[in-house]
C-alpha cells in the first residue's frame, strides 16, 4: 500500500505516475465514512453522504479521464433499509438530485449510467431518476458509471443460483454444463462484460471487509483499503489506489512473468 494512503489527513500531492497501459479496466469501490466524516464535523450524519455524493461526481470524470472502463461505486446495500428512515429516505434521494444535476456533466464526459441491484424495490422517483438517467446516456461509449443500488452479493447470488436451476428444470441446460462462465451470465455484472469483474477494489475509510459487495466478481481483484473516508476521497487518492495496483504482481494463480 503507498505510504501516504495510511496517513489520517489525505494530502493533495503532485501527479503520480501511472502506466497508462496499465489502467485498471473495472475499479469498484465500496464508498464508507461518511457519517463518521460528518461527525468529527459535528454535522448530521447525512451531510455526510451529501458531500459523499460530491465526491462521487469528481471521483466519476478523474476515473474516466485516467481510461477506466467501469466504476462501480456501492451506493446502498440490501442491508442499509436498517438504517433510521430519514437517513434511508436521504440515500433515496441522492441519484435523484445527483442526476438531475450531473447528467448533462455525464453526457459531455461521455458516461454511460448503468444500474445494478433490486431496482424495483426503490422508490418510485428514484427508480424514475435511475431510468432516465440510462435513457439520456444510453449513447455514450466512454466509461460506464456502475451504480449498485440496493444491492447485496449474496441475494444476487441466490437469485442467480435460481436463475440457473430454472434452465437446468426447463431442460434448457444440463447440470455438467454449467461452468464459470454460466456463472458470470447469471450475475447483475452480466452486462458489463468483457470488464464483469473488477480489477481493483477500493474501501475507504479504514475498514477492512467486504460487506456483501462482488463476492464472486473480486475472486481475482486486487484490494486496497484506505483511511481517507469517502467525502475527501479525491482524484489524487484514487491515483494513488490505481499506483498501488500498478505495483502488485497480478498471477491468477499462476507464475509471475517475470519469474
Ligand atoms: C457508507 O458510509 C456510505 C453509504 C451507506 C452511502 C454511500 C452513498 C454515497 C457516498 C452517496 C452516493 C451518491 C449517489 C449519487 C447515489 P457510512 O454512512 O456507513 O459511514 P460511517 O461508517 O462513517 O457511519
Amino acid at each position: 500500500m503507498f505510504a501516504f494512503l495510511n496517513k489520517k489527513d489525505p494530502v493533495e500531492t503532485t501527479e503520480l505516475k501511472l502506466d497508462p497501459k496499465r489502467i485498471p479496466a473495472h475499479v469498484a469501490i465500496i464508498m464508507d465514512g461518511n457519517g463518521r466524516w460528518a461527525k468529527a464535523r459535528h454535522l448530521p450524519r447525512v451531510a455526510g453522504h451529501k458531500e459523499g455524493m460530491n465526491t462521487v461526481k469528481k471521483v466519476t470524470i478523474a476515473a474516466s479521464n485516467l481510461g477506466v472502463k467501469v466504476l462501480t461505486l456501492y451506493a446502498f446495500s440490501t442491508e442499509n433499509w436498517k438504517r433510521p428512515t430519514d437517513e434511508v429516505n436521504y440515500l433515496m434521494q441522492l441519484p435523484v438530485n445527483f442526476f438531475e444535476t450531473f447528467v448533462p456533466d455525464l453526457i459531455k464526459n461521455n458516461v454511460r449510467v448503468s444500474v445494478m441491484g433490486y431496482t424495483d424495490k426503490l422508490p418510485a422517483s428514484t427508480q424514475k431518476a435511475v431510468k432516465d438517467a440510462i435513457a439520456d446516456t444510453k449513447d455514450c461509449d466512454g466509461m460506464v458509471l456502475n451504480f449498485a443500488l440496493n444491492y447485496g452479493s449474496r441475494a444476487e447470488m441466490v437469485t442467480g443460483i435460481q436463475k440457473i436451476a430454472r434452465q437446468v428444470a426447463a431442460g434448457e441446460l444440463a447440470v455438467d454444463e454449467i461452468d464459470d462462465q454460466t456463472v458470470d451470465e447469471a450475475l447483475m455484472t452480466a452486462p458489463l462484460a468483457p470488464y464483469h469483474d473488477p480489477d481493483l477494489l477500493i474501501r475507504t475509510s479504514g475498514e477492512e471487509r467486504l460487506s456483501n459487495f462482488l463476492l464472486w466478481q473480486i475472486a481475482y481483484s486486487e484490494l486496497e483499503f484506505t483511511d481517507v473516508k469517502w467525502p475527501d476521497f479525491t482524484a489524487t487518492t484514487l491515483q494513488a489506489c490505481i499506483a498501488a495496483f500498478q505495483s502488485r504482481d497480478r498471477r491468477f494463480g499462476g507464475l509471475s512473468a517475470k519469474k
